[in-house]
């Protein structure tokens, strides 16, 4: 690589690094970030976006400069917007701030606008360059990336399990499998998710509060599906004050009589069958890029089956459960030969105390 290459390399991963600060508050908009240098190469600005309704990345750089960028560069890992939204155009920004370069690490992924910012910098007679550093933009950004493309929430399942690959005992007894340390790592990494899913039984079961403990502000969405509705009338999903929680039921089983045991400030919404493809529609409805599946084995089953999983997250605690009868993460997927079976890809391993913790993709 020629040393102008490694330059330019390094800005779009200091543009890549600021994106990343907003890693958990920009749903439902992407992770950006940007850099200008002046015509000399000196760095004179850079902006990030924080939050939907701030200031876009390129916006922020713009107006943050502290020496006239006529002539100058600017390195962004998303194609800037032509579209008025909550904020106005980015690329009339760019222009008006006399840049004569843009480097773009990756396209909008909206195809009604893609390649549309791009276009319009050109005809400004600004010099576009893109894909610099590409891989890492699309991983940063493939949670936003996969709702507009798909209109779902990218999901990943998130489960403990011993060593012998129970979550649970016969008798449905499962706290505590993992360490403290991996369960506290699991609230501060819930605030990378704008919701939290799980399915009528593990309300009823375990109570979970599904809080990041304080990390996030606002906290996820907390999401009960129910095909029953058979939910407690007292539960810690029911503190609102904790968190907001919204009950999705299935109205073709459900009995309705029992709407009146969930208080007024959770929100329900019904849907007409238990396919999990609803709620991740709904959710990316709401401008939810990443959800996390906390769910037990049935509903975990029935969300890999409709691709409703990306990624997958396992705590493996050093201890053996046994029992033929002992719960496992998955139901039966009914396969019959070996090369239907799900293959994971991109796994990464970590040591958590004594736990292990591993994270794999799906091909889908
Ligand atoms: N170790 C772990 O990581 C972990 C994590 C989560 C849960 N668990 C354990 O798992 C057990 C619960 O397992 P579970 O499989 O019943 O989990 P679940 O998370 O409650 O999912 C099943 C429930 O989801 C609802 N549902 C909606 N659509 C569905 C669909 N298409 N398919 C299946 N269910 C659908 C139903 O609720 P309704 O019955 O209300 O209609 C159903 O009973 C608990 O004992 C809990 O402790 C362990």
């Amino acid at each position: 690589m020629s040393e102008k290459n490694v330059s330019h390399t390094r800005w779009m991963k200091r543009a890549i690094f600021l994106a990343s600060l907003g890693k958990n508050t920009t749903s439902p908009n992407p992770r950006v970030g940007a850099v200008i240098l002046d015509k000399n190469g000196n760095l004179i600005s850079e902006g990030f976006h924080y939050k939907a309704g701030m200031p876009h990345a390129e916006a922020m750089a713009s107006e943050n400069l502290n020496k006239d960028a006529n002539g100058g560069t600017m390195y962004v890992n998303l194609e800037p917007c032509c579209h008025h939204g909550r904020t106005p155009p980015c690329v009339d920004k760019i222009i008006s701030s006399g840049i004569k370069k843009v480097y773009i690490s990756i396209l909008d992924p909206d195809k009604r606008v893609s390649g549309k910012g791009i276009q319009l910098l050109k005809e400004a007679g600004i010099q576009v360059h893109v894909g610099l550093c590409e891989k890492e933009s699309l991983a940063l950004n493939k949670a936003f990336i996969h709702r507009n493309i798909t209109k779902k929430a990218f999901g990943v399942l998130k489960w403990a399990m011993s060593i012998d690959g129970r979550i649970g005992l016969k008798n449905g007894e499962s706290k505590w499998i993992t360490n403290e340390e991996s369960r506290s790592l699991v609230h501060t990494f819930r605030a990378e998710f704008d919701a939290i899913i799980i399915g009528g039984n593990t309300l009823r079961k375990d109570n979970p509060l599904l809080t990041t403990r304080g990390s996030k502000n606002p906290e996820p969405l907390r999401v009960v599906f129910t095909k029953s509705l058979d939910l407690p009338s007292k539960s810690n999903l029911w503190d609102c004050d904790k968190a907001k929680t919204l009950v999705i039921y299935d109205s073709s089983t459900a009995n309705e009589s029992y709407l009146t045991r969930i208080p007024k400030c959770v929100e329900v919404e019904k849907v007409s069958s238990d396919d999990p493809n609803l709620i991740a529609k709904i959710l990316a409805k709401r401008g939810c890029n990443k959800v996390l599946w906390e769910c037990g084995p049935r509903l975990a089953t029935a969300a890999v089956q409709s691709n409703c999983i990306q990624e997958i997250i396992t705590f493996i605690a050093p201890k053996i459960l046994g029992g033929v009868d002992s719960m496992n993460p998955f139901g039966d997927f009914e396969f019959e030969e070996m090369n239907k079976i799900i293959k994971l890809s991109d796994s990464q391993v970590s040591l958590i105390g004594n736990d292990i913790c591993v994270k794999s993709s799906f091909k889908n």
